[in-house]
């Protein structure tokens, strides 16, 4: 059956790099009904609105959605893709394609997930006056004995961890690591967390977490602190297999183990387990280099191949998978953040010309 699938390009790049990908998919010719509906900083100077009724609409009813970027409109588009859609699994693939720029000497090998939960922990941003913990907590003391009321004047941020929510994405992290485990991996899920600090909400995450790796006696559980894993993502990325975390670690993280296989012009998301999946560069709007047609699609055409895998098209995935790293190996079309001068639609002809 026809799978319908709505192209957002949003802000800054987004739309530059959707347009190209749009173009590629159209040309491999897939069972697919590609929308592309206006939304972002266009749809609000157009129609005084970022995420006019029908694009929501037609998002709503669709099989997938893949999104570009997201820049002054990042709080509302991002609300509805992840809270309102329940996307709560935030997948983060780092992998080496040979030919792309990394700093090591020998990246040849790295190949690991970070799997990054989607809508608790330091998300949405929830803050405010210290005075309003003073007035609803006066009774709080933490580890130190002190009250709010000692802090002085300032601002608090909240972070939520709840049982069910890290539950069902725990689960998720371990049924992940099965499936990769089946292809061929190893069986090691790293769950990172700071619960020598965060003991109750991280404590709890990483209870968790044992919990539910019981049921998988198959996998092996691996538990590190995040500042260590910051250091072992730069020392020891042959051995990482599948890293399950929060939020905010996962979007920390997931920047700093961009940077060894290629930066963020390669680096690629789907957030799942809503009611329709979406999937997006990691990168942002990247407004320096907006509109200047120079900014690397490669980021949006894995985020693509992502959601091809996800509407159970793996042959066309497979296919845009080794026509980009067919780019990437020959080298002789390198878009500006790879060392090369490439424009973003001559890289998307030559991944084109690769598919055939
Ligand atoms: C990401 C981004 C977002 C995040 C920003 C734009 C809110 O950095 O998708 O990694 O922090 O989740
Ligand atoms: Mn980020």
């Amino acid at each position: 059956m026809t799978k319908k699938v709505v192209i957002l390009g949003g802000d800054g790049v987004g739309p530059e790099v959707a347009d190209v990908t749009a173009d590629v998919l159209r040309k491999m010719s897939l069972d697919l009904e590609i929308l592309e509906p206006i939304c972002g900083e266009k749809a609000q100077a157009e129609l005084g609105n970022f995420f006019p009724d029908e694009t929501r609409k037609l998002c709503d009813e669709s099989d997938a959605i893949l999104f570009g970027a997201s820049g002054t409109t990042s709080g509302f588009l991002l609300a509805y893709l992840r809270w309102g859609l329940d996307n709560y699994i935030n997948i983060r693939p780092i992998k080496y394609y040979p030919g792309c720029r990394t700093p090591l000497k020998d990246a040849e090998g790295i190949d690991f997930v970070i799997l990054r939960e989607g809508i608790e922990g330091m998300y949405p941003g929830r803050e405010g006056d210290i005075s309003l913990l003073t007035k609803n907590l006066p009774e709080y003391r933490d580890i130190l004995g002190k009250s709010f009321a000692d802090y002085g004047e300032g601002k608090f941020a909240v972070r939520i961890i709840t049982d069910s929510g890290a539950r069902r994405f725990l689960k998720f992290s371990c049924e992940f690591t099965l499936q990769r485990k089946a292809a061929g991996y190893k069986g090691n899920l790293t769950c990172v967390t700071k619960s020598n600090v965060l003991r109750e909400s991280d404590g709890l995450f990483y209870r968790i977490m044992e919990e539910e790796i019981k049921l998988f006696p198959e996998l092996i559980l691996e538990h590190y602190y995040v500042d260590d894993m910051a250091r072992r993502i730069l020392r020891f990325p042959k051995d990482l297999n599948v890293l399950t975390t929060t939020n905010m670690f996962g979007d920390i993280l997931s920047d700093e183990a961009a940077e060894l296989v290629g930066g963020l012009g390669m680096s690629a998301s789907a957030c799942i387990g809503g009611t329709v999946p979406y999937f997006e560069p990691v990168h942002g709007a990247a407004p320096d280099i907006a509109g200047q047609g120079i900014v690397n699609p490669t980021a949006m055409m894995f985020s693509a191949k992502m959601m091809l895998d996800q509407l159970g098209m793996a042959d066309a995935a497979r296919a845009l998978d080794d026509g980009i790293a067919a780019v990437y190996r020959e080298g002789r079309y390198l878009t500006h953040d790879q060392g090369g001068s490439t424009s973003t639609t001559k890289f998307a002809d030559a991944v084109m010309k690769k598919i055939g």
